[in-house]
């Protein structure tokens, strides 16, 4: 099964331009750059001959018709939003991918028997609504009421957001996915990590993804005049989150290794009255931590609070957390993943087995059916970040396995 690796490059490179000019590779969900990138990426879904609709989560998808309509379909695809300044690959190689071998099974004419579904999920990366996998949750009809009513900054609610990006917040149920709707979900993406660009590996079968928490910690003390109060008399916020942060990062450090490591980032602060000259007065932390292990990411955070509240109360501060959200690991189909080891097995690529310490799309489509994912290396392992870069034979690669692992799926599934 061939595809056009040149095709693939081409688009995956005027995908990525799409980008905010003064800080690339920037396409953040439910703004004008992202529409703009849709816009780019359903001309070309529709000019490949597939039927291109924005389902009611505000994703987009393009169908191939199968032989056999009683079969369920193959789905394949990733996300077209990014984090702020990185993503150049992270996602889109995946729905550009999907295209290729869609539009490959097209133009050799080879029919499939079950239908072939090319999505682009809407926000997978965490949006300024403060949620992430926004359409793969919206398909596992695990979008509540609550999460549609979540206030970005400007006040834009979730609800309106969807409504931007072309859904239709108030019809979710038609595009609800029931368990075991599915044949398959198979999605290509950059690895994000070095194992494979150390071991010289072209191709990751993903094992399963890591489980994620995050939850909202905020310190209390009090906001002084910062020339004016003496440094016995402060209730700083800021030097409590430092404590909190510093004893993170040392836990975390002491589960790094082992098959289950754990990760812990506070990767978002905001403090206030943040000005110069005021003691912080209260800071708001967003903690990730992240591990194939359920009960240690669960317990993480709690932990963490309740061992530091005598220290920090000791700063005359107080502190209390909420949770934002929480998914737990989810395991790919041994199916799904033993053809993709025979699809690279035929095309002579090197394979090894890996988790995913990134979240993905497939966490919620695990609800509907199988699901599997092919890894191709990425230079450094950096990604989100603006070095994040692969080579065309890469991408290609990616692309090739995915064909054959469709078509392995489409001849064995029912
Ligand atoms: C998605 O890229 C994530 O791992 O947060
Ligand atoms: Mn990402
Ligand atoms: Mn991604």
């Amino acid at each position: 099964m061939s595809i056009d690796a040149d095709r693939l490059w081409r688009r995956t490179e005027a995908l990525s331009k799409i980008t905010d000019p003064d800080r690339p590779w920037t396409r953040r969900s439910f703004t004008p750059r992202f529409l703009e990138g849709r816009k780019w990426l359903a001309a070309e879904f529709h000019a490949a001959g597939l039927e291109t609709t924005i389902d009611a989560g505000g994703n987009l998808v393009g169908r191939l018709a199968g032989a056999d309509p009683s079969l369920k379909p193959i789905m394949i695809g990733s996300h077209s939003d990014t984090v702020p300044s990185g993503g150049r690959y992270d996602g889109i190689l995946g729905v550009l991918a999907g295209l290729e071998v869609a539009q490959s099974f097209i133009e050799r004419g080879d029919r499939l028997r079950h239908s072939l579904e090319v999505y682009d999920f809407l926000a997978e990366e965490p949006s300024e609504f403060g949620l992430s996998c926004i359409g793969s949750r919206a398909l596992a009809g695990v979008l509540s009421n609550e999460m549609l009513e979540m206030k970005r900054p400007d006040g834009m609610t979730l609800r309106e957001g969807i409504q931007f990006a072309g859904g239709r917040p108030d019809s979710l149920a038609s595009m609800r996915r029931a368990a075991d709707s599915i044949a398959a979900y198979v999605e290509v993406h950059i690895e994000q990590g070095r194992v494979l660009e150390n071991e010289g590996i072209a191709i990751g079968v993903v094992t399963d993804i890591v489980g994620i928490r995050r939850e909202r910690i905020t310190v209390s003390g009090r906001a002084d005049h910062a020339g004016a109060t003496p440094m016995p008399l402060r209730a700083d916020a800021l030097v409590g989150a430092a404590k909190l942060i510093e004893a993170a990062h040392e836990r975390a450090s002491a589960r790094s290794n082992g098959p289950q490591p754990l990760v812990a980032t506070f990767g978002r602060i905001e403090i206030s009255p943040n000005a110069a000259n005021a003691v912080p007065g209260e800071a708001v932390l967003t903690l990730e931590v992240r591990s194939g292990n359920e009960a240690a990411v669960k317990a993480f955070g709690d932990a963490l609070v309740r061992e530091l509240t005598p220290a920090l109360a000791e700063l005359r501060l107080g502190v209390r957390s909420e949770p934002i959200s929480h998914v737990p690991p989810t395991a790919c189909a041994p199916a799904v993943c033993s053809a993709i080891a025979t699809a690279a097995a035929s095309l002579g690529l090197s394979t090894r087995e890996l988790p995913s310490g990134a979240g993905h799309d497939g966490v919620f489509v695990a609800r509907t059916g199988p699901i599997g994912m092919i890894f191709i290396p990425c230079l450094d392992g950096r990604s989100h970040a603006p070095e994040e870069s692969i080579e065309p034979h890469q991408a290609a690669d990616g692309a090739r396995v995915l064909a054959e692992t469709v078509r392995l799926l489409d001849a064995t599934l029912g």
